[in-house]
């Protein structure tokens, strides 16, 4: 229609206009921080990087303090956390605008897997690999904070983990750093929305920098000792992920790494973070983590503490109290400079702004938003549909499963059998009425059967005592069954911060109940919901059918029984290897090969494997299974070799060979064969989740560049070398179909 040197100029004028409106918007703000900071005493700077709990509700250690929120009167605080709610979050704005100068707070949450629709536990998310249903169900939890006033999630938490003890794996994205990495991004994203200042996102903020996840053990809290190249390599990718979508926060983490406390790790805060990574937003401590680098036995008093973790680049003081009684002073002596004071409070008034707090500090409490987010049909959909894609089918003997809809008899047996709140794990908030509207397997199973099947029940034990009291009961139920469905796991509480477990076997006498009900000769489905991969050999060698269903929160019950009855054919791989025994950990599929690698798992000769277990898993990474089957064939590279600046592709041929529609996570895998360091077996480089009909064949191609052969090698420089390679694409990191090509000068 318009003749194209008119278009042209149309585009470039209107790029050209919101150029100089953007330009003008970020001058904007950085003047308004500046005029504002202008303004400040030093006393008030030192009170904008204090964040203090709410006197309603707490994640961590307590202190007593009565005259809190008259400091908010005084600016002495900058942040809460744990304010919840509409009312509250105002009560206490109106205090902050009391202050003379009416600086706005910002309140932060542990808003992890969900506000008030609670969606799986961060790792069953994981487990469906599907990243924008991710990105969805974190905008949704944002949607629901951001209504009541909250402004700024502790979530996504990236800490890669090698060792289930660690209770905290529930709340990250499992072992891998390439996938842990793409979910970082989904999350960050899916929280913050469209942009800072939209009432329906949160800030985020990536945790626990750095390392949190290797504690020695599988110990919480504990110390952190690693090369800085497996630091960079394995467990930096995250992070760096997540900084790139543009994460608002950073928060440090409570472990030492190598030596140095992270609060007051000036290398990771300064040199990586603020440096390398450009990072423009601020970094806040874990609870009491600048304090606790006294009991580290790195800071001589929170005089120091306070003066070591700002120095390193620590913004904002969650809960020590150290920066609000220290800052002042130390910079009167000289001890702080006042350009570093500056540079943190400028990041912290920053977000202010761009949240738009300043414009409107009550702008995100809002009762008619908060009471649309109670029992939201279209979230409580979003959630049954992510939380079927989380479950994992771990074994299906015989077909065992799907069940019939028409079955007669249907045993329902278990403490999660009727369980509610344990659905919902850890880091979930009980608001009062939400208990109740959590769908139990019980309710999910009812809803499926006609009036003509009937569902009989035994709790047969509970999650974790010695009782086998129930056992008969649960026995006599089992027997009257043509179907019996077992539900066990772990509780709420088993899996989380501070619940880290030596022994990660099924907790109690579950697995005993398991055994007993088996042996009244029926076919059996057992159910494991749990925070972390648990061990459960009798039952995984025994059991016909297996599924492994984390916590799945609201909708828990309605999607089991999707999976269950075949209204859902399950697609969830593993995002994390699940060990035979405690003496195996830590263990993960990107392991090294070793000098002397076992060539399988009886291979005991002078190799680098245990005389009394073999070395492979219970079950690998990215193992899951389908109702239908996949055959991988033909798998094949457009050449067999390749120049730096050139790409190969790399092509199978997927088949679904059984009798169901499904969908399959198809993994691209790569070793290099030799380099100027020891490189992992097999990295994860690449998937696709795709659906097949039943009958249907497909091509799936993955592009191959240098990029995807970098590693750091023993300077810390991220490099590709020249030389020989092995990719690998399949189902499951343990079974496979290989190739090899050669990239060359
Ligand atoms: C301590 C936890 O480590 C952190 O993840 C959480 O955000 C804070 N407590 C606040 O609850």
């Amino acid at each position: 229609m318009f003749n194209p040197v008119f278009k042209r100029s149309v585009i470039l004028f209107i790029a050209l206009v919101s150029f100089i409106v953007c330009t003008a918007q970020i001058k904007t703000i950085d003047q308004r921080v500046d005029s504002v900071l202008k303004l400040m005493t030093l006393e008030e700077k030192a009170g904008q990087m204090n964040q203090y709990n709410g006197p309603w509700a707490a994640t961590g250690p307590l202190t007593n303090d009565n005259n809190l929120l008259s400091q908010i009167k005084d600016g002495k605080v900058g942040s809460m956390l744990n304010v919840t709610g509409v009312a509250r979050t105002k009560e206490l704005q109106q205090l902050a605008m009391q202050s003379r100068l009416k600086i706005p707070l910002l309140f932060g949450q542990d808003v992890i897997h969900g506000y008030r629709t609670i969606f799986p536990i961060p790792l069953g998310e994981a487990a469906s690999w599907d990243i924008p249903a991710m990105e969805q169900s974190a905008r949704i939890a944002a949607t629901e904070a951001a209504a009541v006033g909250v402004h700024w999630t502790f979530a996504p938490m990236v800490d890669i983990a090698r060792d289930p003890r660690w209770g905290r794996v529930m709340e990250g994205a499992g072992e891998d750093p390439y996938l842990g990495s793409l979910i970082a991004t989904a999350r960050v994203k899916g929280f913050q929305g469209k942009g800072f200042g939209n009432t329906d996102g949160l800030m985020a903020c990536a945790k626990h920098f750095a390392a949190y996840g290797a504690a020695v053990g599988g110990r919480d809290y504990n110390s952190v000792d690693m090369s800085l190249r497996q630091l960079h390599e394995v467990y930096l990718p995250p992070f760096k992920a997540a900084a790139e979508a543009g994460a608002a926060t950073f928060m440090n983490s409570f472990n030492d790494l190598n030596g140095i406390p992270a609060t007051g790790n000036k290398y990771l805060q300064r040199d990586i973070l603020k440096g390398e990574w450009k990072f423009k937003g601020f970094v806040v401590s874990d609870w009491g983590s600048v304090g606790e680098m006294i009991n580290h036995g790195f800071s001589k008093d929170n005089y120091e503490a306070a003066m070591q973790a700002v120095n390193a680049g620590s913004d904002m003081d969650m809960e020590s109290r150290s920066y609000i009684k220290h800052l002042a002073a130390l910079v009167k002596e000289g001890k702080v400079k006042m350009n570093v004071i500056d540079d943190a409070v400028r990041r912290i008034l920053k977000k202010k702004f761009e949240m738009g707090l300043f414009d409107d500090p009550y702008k995100y409490s809002n009762e008619e938003r908060e009471k649309a987010q109670w029992n939201n049909a279209e979230h409580i959909k979003v959630a049954r549909d992510i939380s079927r894609k989380s479950i994992v089918l771990l074994k299906n003997e015989k077909q065992l499963l799907p069940l019939s809809k028409q079955t007669k008899k249907i045993a329902l047996i278990g403490p999660f059998a009727k369980a509610k709140a344990d659905n919902n794990g850890f880091w979930s908030y009980d608001w009062p009425d939400d208990t109740a509207r959590i769908s139990s397997l019980w309710e999910g199973v009812q809803r499926k059967l006609s009036a003509a099947s009937e569902i009989v029940y035994a709790k047969g034990c509970n999650i974790n005592d010695s009782s086998t009291a129930g056992f008969t009961e649960a026995v006599a139920v089992a027997k009257e069954a043509d179907i019996v469905i077992i539900s066990v796991g772990e509780a709420r509480d088993m899996s989380g911060e501070a619940k880290s477990r030596s022994n990660i076997h099924l907790p109690g006498v579950q697995e005993k109940l398991i055994k007993a009900v088996m042996n009244a000769g029926k076919p059996v489905v057992v159910l494991i919901s749990a925070g972390r991969p648990l061990i459960f050999n009798w039952t995984a060698d025994n059991a016909p059918a297996i599924l492994y269903t984390w916590w799945l929160g609201t909708e828990a019950g309605n999607a089991i029984a999707d999976v269950l009855f075949g209204d859902y054919n399950p697609s969830g791989k593993l995002p994390m290897t699940f060990p035979r025994t405690e003496g195996q950990i830590p263990i993960y599929y990107n392991h090294y090969n070793t000098g002397r690698p076992a060539k399988n798992d009886s291979d005991l000769h002078y190799v680098s494997a245990f005389t009394d277990l073999p070395n492979s898993p219970k079950f690998p990474f990215g193992y899951g299974l389908s109702y239908t089957k996949f055959d991988y064939s033909n798998i094949r590279l457009s050449k067999a070799q390749f120049k730096p600046g050139e790409k190969i592709e790399a092509m199978v041929t997927v088949h679904n060979n059984g009798n169901y529609d499904g969908e399959e996570v198809v993994q691209l895998y790569i070793r290099d064969i030799t380099g100027s360091v020891v490189r992992p077996v097999k990295e994860l480089k690449g998937f696709q989740k795709i659906t097949l009909k039943k009958g249907e064949t497909k091509e799936v191609r993955f592009t191959i560049s240098v990029n995807d052969l970098r590693f750091y090698n023993d300077k810390l420089q991220y490099i590709y070398e020249p030389g020989q390679f092995k990719l690998f694409i399949g189902g499951s990191s343990n079974d496979v179909k290989e190739v090899n090509f050669q990239l060359t000068k």
